[in-house]
């Protein structure tokens, strides 16, 4: 008998490993598009003018492959339970001393909010990104808009993505394994997402 579940298809690891390889274009480039202390990033590109299209382009391939990404957990993400309020509640136990027994599905209730916060921010940053491109079309107002909203989204993601990275390998060993191999071990699956891993062994 086999000790893994298959948690992620290839499909969605490909787009997940995507989505963070232009995710990280985007911060550096967009650091030196930021502000004149990061001017310097724009070496590891070729120089500004083409840091600015990397920017561009892998906006592009972010907007993309994190939408896609997010419509195949569409269900997931937008279906909540009780146990989800009282994983809330307790922050899933990670603020206590003691082990907490919160039952949850294939996503805990902070992986779902975090997956909702990243669709969100995608929809946000790709069209203010769209309007910042081509300001002439937009108008002054607006682009200055949406040059005040993909800052403030820049930052939210930044914070998300900090705890995001620390939460799927220092901080729950075994997890990197999902988006790595496509599976996770059944021990994994039962404490982490045990109403996940009944319903997948029923089939
Ligand atoms: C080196 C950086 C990253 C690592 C190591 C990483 C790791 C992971 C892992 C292991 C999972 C699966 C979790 C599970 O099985 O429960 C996951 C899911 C996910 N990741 Fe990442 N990730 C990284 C960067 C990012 C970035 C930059 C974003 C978005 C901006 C992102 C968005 C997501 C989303 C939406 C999911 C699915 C839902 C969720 O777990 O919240 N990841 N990531």
């Amino acid at each position: 008998m086999s000790r893994y579940v298959e948690r992620f298809n290839v499909v969605e690891r490909v787009l997940h490993w995507t989505l963070v390889v232009a995710f990280f274009i985007l911060v550096f480039t967009g650091l030196g598009l930021y502000a004149r202390t990061f001017f310097g990033y724009f070496d590891f590109f070729g120089g500004p003018q083409q840091g600015i299209l990397f920017h561009k382009w892998a906006g592009v391939v972010f907007f993309t492959s994190s939408l896609l990404l997010a419509l195949s957990h569409l269900k997931e993400l937008f279906t909540f339970d009780q146990d989800d309020v009282l994983w809330l509640k307790k922050l899933g136990g990670y603020l206590s001393k003691e082990h907490e027994d919160i039952p949850q599905g294939k996503f805990n209730c902070g992986q779902k909010l975090f997956g909702i916060f990243s669709l969100v921010g995608t929809l946000v940053m790709g069209i203010t990104g769209i309007i910042i491109w081509d300001p002439a079309a937009f108008g002054r107002g607006l682009t200055q808009f949406s040059l005040m909203l993909h800052a403030l989204f820049f930052t939210l993601f930044m914070m998300g993505v900090v705890v995001h990275i620390y939460l799927t390998t220092l901080g729950n060993p075994g997890t990197i394994s999902s988006m790595l191999y496509g599976h996770v071990t059944k021990t994994w699956a039962k404490a982490h997402a045990v109403k996940w891993y009944r319903k997948v062994q029923k089939g």
